[in-house]
């Protein structure tokens, strides 16, 4: 096992703030086993579901932005509600608002067809050598994804056998942050919490497993700001190549 650790320095205590601006306040080093990233928004870019949107509309740009933004509130709010439905029927439903916000109108055929653009979500372009770099190490992908909507995704994106694991929230019926999903990789992993870095773009995600105990990476492709959730990242990158420059 001792091969495939890498050596990640955090540069601040892990409740402050990890930001590029902020100078290292402490250092702590510690030994990382594997890697578990999420999927939309971090490996794959929700934007490129635009190729397909612009079919029905001028401005694919905000119609992905309204259905990404519903998708994710009906994963919340259903958790919330004690009424899971797969990571597939949920965005079909964010469609079908964001169609009606837009006052499109479509058959099934097409209706299916955007749909599908989901499961030929285009990678960062960084993604493949990063990940690449980041072998042999264990990785791991942990998503709101349902299984099969992951595995024809990773597989679209050219990724399938980067990842010893494809773990959906769908094991445990109900969605991210929810503490009980970023336990499936703990128990999938077989290694500690604090031996697993979890990698998301989604500041909330990033929140959430924070919060669960997991070391996280941060990657803010936007300069977005920090989430206020109480569970600071243990550091932020700018895309994965600057993550495994990080880790090297
Ligand atoms: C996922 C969501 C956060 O991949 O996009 O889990």
């Amino acid at each position: 096992m001792a091969d495939r650790r890498l050596s990640l320095i955090f540069r601040q205590s892990w409740s402050e703030p990890a930001t590029k601006q902020k100078a290292a306040l402490r250092v702590e080093a510690m030994d990382i086993d594997a890697v578990v990233f999420d999927l939309y928004g971090t490996l794959l870019e929700v934007s490129s579901v635009g190729r397909t949107v612009a079919k029905v509309t001028s401005d694919p740009a905000a119609f992905v932005d309204l259905w990404r933004t519903k998708q994710l509130e009906y994963t919340w709010l259903r958790s919330l509600m004690g009424r899971y439905q797969n990571f597939w029927a949920t965005t079909g439903d964010a469609l079908d608002y964001t169609l009606d916000g837009f006052g499109i109108v479509v058959d099934d055929d097409v209706r299916a067809e955007l749909l599908h653009a989901w499961i030929d979500v285009r990678p960062y372009p960084e993604v493949p050598d990063a990940l690449r770099a980041l072998a042999p190490r264990t990785l791991a992908v942990l998503s709101n994804g349902s299984p099969d909507m992951l595995h024809a995704g990773i597989a679209a994106a050219g990724l399938t056998d980067v990842f010893a694991h494809v773990l959906s929230v769908d094991e445990v019926q109900t969605f991210k942050p929810y503490p009980a999903v970023y336990q499936l990789a703990v128990k999938a992993l077989g290694v500690p919490t604090e031996r697993i870095l979890f990698v998301s773009s989604n500041g909330w995600d990033a929140a959430g497993a924070r919060a669960f105990g997991f070391p996280v990476a941060w990657i803010n492709r936007t300069g977005a700001p920090l989430e206020r959730l109480g569970a600071p990242p243990s550091l932020v990158a700018t895309d994965l190549s600057a993550l495994t420059r990080e880790l090297a």
